[in-house]
């Protein structure tokens, strides 16, 4: 399948400098040799406006960070998937371990999201992984089994969701999952998709935890890993695009 390289900036960039990233990234679609994979980029929710003029026609997808489960109503300060889809997202990520830790998000209301998400026409980026007590503790994949089926909707079809393993453990911290670790939890998640999503082989699973041009390669390589949720080096045109042309 063809991989999904997906940049989550979090919480970074102000108009000048998400523009001129965006605008960069632009540019390099542009000037030919395009990389052999899907592309899409996260802003901020502010920027997402101004980003969706700037990619329009450039081939790079647009997506927000997070949404609301309801469509509309008396939630202050939150954004529904209707609104992330009319504002020119394809994507949104939800149950990012940021939220989850930050926000209390259960698994319960992430299942909420991803279905909001869907019926807003957008495909819901899927965040499950470990933390580094739950890895020593031996409990890698019955957690990520646990996450998986709290907040996985069902009859969904490949196309319509993708799955981010995440190890918290490795998110901004430089450190990366081995290929070892990272090949174990991508097969139990393809099986676990398998048991729950329609055409569950091709749904495409994303490694996510410090991915770097020097380690893209190498993770990209492994059985299936359909892609990347790239957060700091996605900050950097010239990396998040060497990620992408990593893509065998
Ligand atoms: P990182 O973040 O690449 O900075 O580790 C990844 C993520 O949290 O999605």
């Amino acid at each position: 399948m063809r991989k999904l390289i997906a940049g989550n900036w979090k919480m970074n960039g102000l108009r000048a400098d998400g523009l001129a990233l965006a605008r960069a990234l632009v540019a390099r679609a542009a000037a030919g040799d395009p990389p052999d994979c899907a592309l899409a980029i996260c802003p901020p929710t502010t920027l997402l406006l101004p980003i969706a003029d700037t990619l329009r026609g450039s081939g790079i997808a647009l997506g927000a960070q997070d949404c609301h489960p309801e469509v509309k109503g008396a939630h202050t300060g939150d954004i529904s998937a209707t609104m992330l889809k009319d504002a020119g997202c394809s994507y949104v990520i939800v149950g990012h371990s940021e939220r989850r830790a930050d926000h209390g998000e259960t698994d319960a209301l992430v299942r909420a999201k991803a279905a909001a998400a869907h019926t807003a026409g957008l495909v819901p980026i899927l965040c499950v992984g470990e933390t580094l007590a739950e890895r020593d503790a031996g409990e890698t994949l019955s957690v990520v089994r646990r996450q998986f089926e709290g907040s996985v909707p069902e009859d969904l079809k490949a196309s319509e969701i993708a799955i981010a393993y995440e190890p918290v453990w490795a998110i901004g911290t430089g450190r990366t999952a081995t290929t070892a670790q990272v090949a174990e939890v991508h097969a139990s998640i393809r099986e676990l998709l398998e048991a729950r999503v329609r055409d569950g082989a091709d749904v495409p699973i994303l490694y996510g935890g410090s991915v770097k041009p020097s380690n893209a390669i190498e993770l990209l390589g492994v059985a299936n890993v359909d892609g990347a949720l790239v957060g700091g080096a996605s900050l950097n045109a010239a990396d998040f695009w060497a990620i992408a042309q990593a893509c065998p």
